[in-house]
């Protein structure tokens, strides 16, 4: 159910955030913030600050920062809603529930039948295993014989679905349990079949699938029997409850052992998942033999930032580790890779080899993946240079999608070794790559770095910080501003009707946003427009948001940025190492806000006077030359304008 807009505001603003942190993070005062250890990552000394003042927390070792709902969401695996609930049950406010319509109550409802019939098929399939002949002789038998102790085949909720006659024993009694035959066939654990409905998993040992919370979304069955024309695995279709995209399996049993190891194993099979936990190794979650989606990485993300893919060591089990790893990266998520001896799986070496020799195995075999990638393409290239070429592409393709810049800086030299390669020529393929998704990414081409540019002193290195559009700090620097300051007043020169200046007051948000406008300048990244965007369209109407509106954002891409900016304080009083002295707070802000804005325009400037020159060189008719020239001219008087006003501003 929907909590109402003005709730969620009422519960955030309720919510102090050393309060809600404290219940779980020993907090000492120092300074204006209070600090303590960082609950999401192992340190000895605190690196984890809570400014009360703006209702945040943020650690500086990891990262992490946010409101008091995102703690929660972060520790407590909580959801959204979840966090709210709990916060408004802390803070004694009443959640007025909106009222669903009719429409939803349906989906509602719907839900929870298959839920319940989930729950209904789980306990008969375990009742069938341990219970019944049939059940005992054949399904028990079966996992005991493949070494599975008592333990875990109850831990994972493993079941019999019988082979009767008609294959229907389970949809008889479901059905005599008054079950609708149209709810079991949608939940897929029945098929209609031309004399009536089937059980689909009939003769087959049952994996249930669980939620991360526990409850029975689907199931898989494999079969018993060699059979060529039934596939070895038969799985739930996707339902109102079990979308495959967004499930691992074994993530229920798993999280918590990879949130406190701070690693994920991934395997294929539910078989590797059911292994390694009886070996002791829990941390483990399968993709059940489908490639990677964004939506499991992502589940997986919210548990740790390690992931540790375990294939089977045959060419099969290497190229499934090849797949779906650009995606783990580029989710800025540390990848490696164990590749088991070729003619084992998790299950088997499990089986095989002491839990020692599997963790050991595990902890000496485990490669990143870009060194493991990098090695794998090189063998199969040997001397052949064109493969070569296509080796360093492809290789140089993976490093590009790291969003750290400086991870990507030590990816190039690691590979320049292994791949026997000048760095400068790795970071010139490197760039090329970035230029071109910088560009189609912020579909702006004049803010960004034309490709000649950094090449102007040759032998240089191009660093992989001038990848960064024109102005970047700069811009971050007027988002900071407008976040921090947006609704401070200042006095400004403006112009009246009459053309005549008059010194007027304005927020600092109107400021910035009247003065990027004034002169077309846009912000280049997507999500520092996005938060431009807001004020521009509260001014609009007449307000100014504040900080907490952006750092409760919904959209996660905001709430972040606004968090991470808003916990280091803005050094308004540098002014003073440049000799300038200042009066009042007011000045310095003034100082700050109009020197930023200007530097911000100078630098944009002069890449478009840069890019102007270039197409100059190219332009094929003299009109062409002439516009070119114009619009050159245009840019000089701006910043001529710029550089005076700036001059002024630094002079007072
Ligand atoms: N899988 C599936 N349908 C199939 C084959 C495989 O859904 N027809 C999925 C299952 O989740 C399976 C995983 O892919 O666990 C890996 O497949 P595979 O390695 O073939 O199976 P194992 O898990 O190794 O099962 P077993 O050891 O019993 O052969
Ligand atoms: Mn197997």
């Amino acid at each position: 159910m929907a909590i109402p807009g003005e709730t969620v505001e009422q519960i955030l603003q309720a919510a102090h955030i050393e309060e809600v942190v404290g219940e779980f993070v020993t907090l000492k005062k120092r300074g204006s913030n209070l600090w303590g250890n960082c609950p999401f990552h192992n340190e000895k000394t605190p690196s984890f600050s809570v400014n009360p003042a703006r209702n945040i927390f943020k650690c500086f070792g990891c990262g992490k920062a946010g409101d008091s709902a995102k703690f929660l969401m972060e520790h407590e695996h909580f959801t959204y809603p979840e966090a709210l609930r709990y916060l408004a049950k802390k803070y004694n406010i009443k959640i007025e529930e909106k009222q669903q319509t009719a429409e939803e109550i349906m989906q509602q409802s719907l839900r929870e039948k298959m839920f319940n019939i989930n729950e209904f098929a789980d306990k008969y399939f375990v009742d069938t295993l341990w219970n019944t002949e049939e059940g005992k002789t054949i399904g028990l038998e079966y996992f005991r014989e493949r070494g599975y102790f008592d333990p875990i085949i109850q831990k994972f909720h493993l079941g019999y679905n019988p082979d009767s006659a008609h294959w229907d024993a389970f949809t008889e009694y479901a059905r005599k349990n008054g079950y609708s035959e149209e709810l079991l066939e949608q939940i897929g654990l029945s098929i209609k079949g031309s004399k009536g409905l089937y059980d689909r998993y009939h003769g087959r040992v049952m994996f249930p699938i669980h939620s991360l919370t526990g409850r029975v979304i689907g199931f898989g069955g494999r079969i018993l029997v060699n059979d060529k024309k039934s596939p070895k695995y038969q799985n739930s279709p996707e339902s109102e409850i079990y979308d495959k995209k967004q499930t691992l399996y074994g993530i229920y049993f798993a999280k918590n052992a990879i949130a406190r190891q701070d690693e994920c194993i991934l395997v294929e099979g539910y078989f590797d998942v059911l292994r390694m936990h009886q070996i002791g190794i829990e941390n483990v979650v399968a993709s059940s033999g489908t490639s990677l989606t964004m939506e499991q990485i992502r589940l997986v993300k919210r548990y740790t930032k390690n992931i540790t893919m375990l294939y089977d060591g045959d060419a099969a089990g290497i190229h499934a580790a090849l797949r779906g790893t650009d995606m783990i990266l580029s989710e800025g998520m540390n990848v490696r890779v164990v590749v088991l001896p070729p003619e084992h799986d998790p299950d088997t070496f499990g089986k095989e080899f002491s839990t020692e020799y599997v963790s050991n195995y595990l902890k000496e075999n485990a490669k990143d993946f870009i060194r493991f990638k990098t090695e794998l393409l090189l063998k199969d290239a040997e001397n052949d240079p064109i493969k070569r070429g296509q080796v360093i592409r492809d290789i140089v393709e993976t490093i590009s999608v790291i969003p750290d810049s400086i991870f990507r800086i030590t990816y190039v030299k690691e590979c320049s070794r292994l791949l026997d390669m000048p760095e400068q020529t790795l970071t010139n393929e490197l760039n090329k790559i970035l230029r071109a998704k910088l560009k189609k990414t912020l579909g702006i081409e004049e803010n960004v770095v034309p490709e000649t540019e950094t090449t102007t002193t040759p032998k240089q290195e191009e660093s992989v910080e001038d990848q960064l559009p024109a102005g970047y700090y700069q811009e971050r620097e007027l988002v900071k501003l407008l976040l921090m300051y947006g609704k401070n007043m200042i006095t400004d020169e403006r112009l009246d009707e009459n053309g005549e200046k008059v010194l007027e007051q304005v927020s600092v948000a109107q400021l910035i946003v009247d003065d990027l406008k004034a002169d077309d300048f846009v912000f280049t990244n997507y999500v520092n427009r996005k938060i431009f965007d807001v004020f521009d369209k509260a001014i609009d109407e007449g307000y100014i948001p504040d900080d907490q509106f952006f750092v409760s954002h919904e959209d996660e891409t905001i709430s972040q940025l606004a968090a991470d900016l808003l916990s280091t304080p803005y050094k308004l009083d540098q002014w003073e190492k440049y000799g300038i002295f200042v009066k009042q707070e007011e000045d310095v802000l003034r100082a700050t806000v109009l020197s930023t804005i200007y530097r911000y325009k100078d630098l944009i400037i002069e890449e478009r006077r840069k890019a102007i020159e270039e197409e100059l060189k190219t332009a094929e008719t003299a009109e062409d030359q002439l516009i070119l020239l114009k619009r050159k001219k245009d840019l000089d008087d701006i910043r001529k304008q710029i550089n005076k006003e700036l001059g002024i501003v630094i002079a007072k």
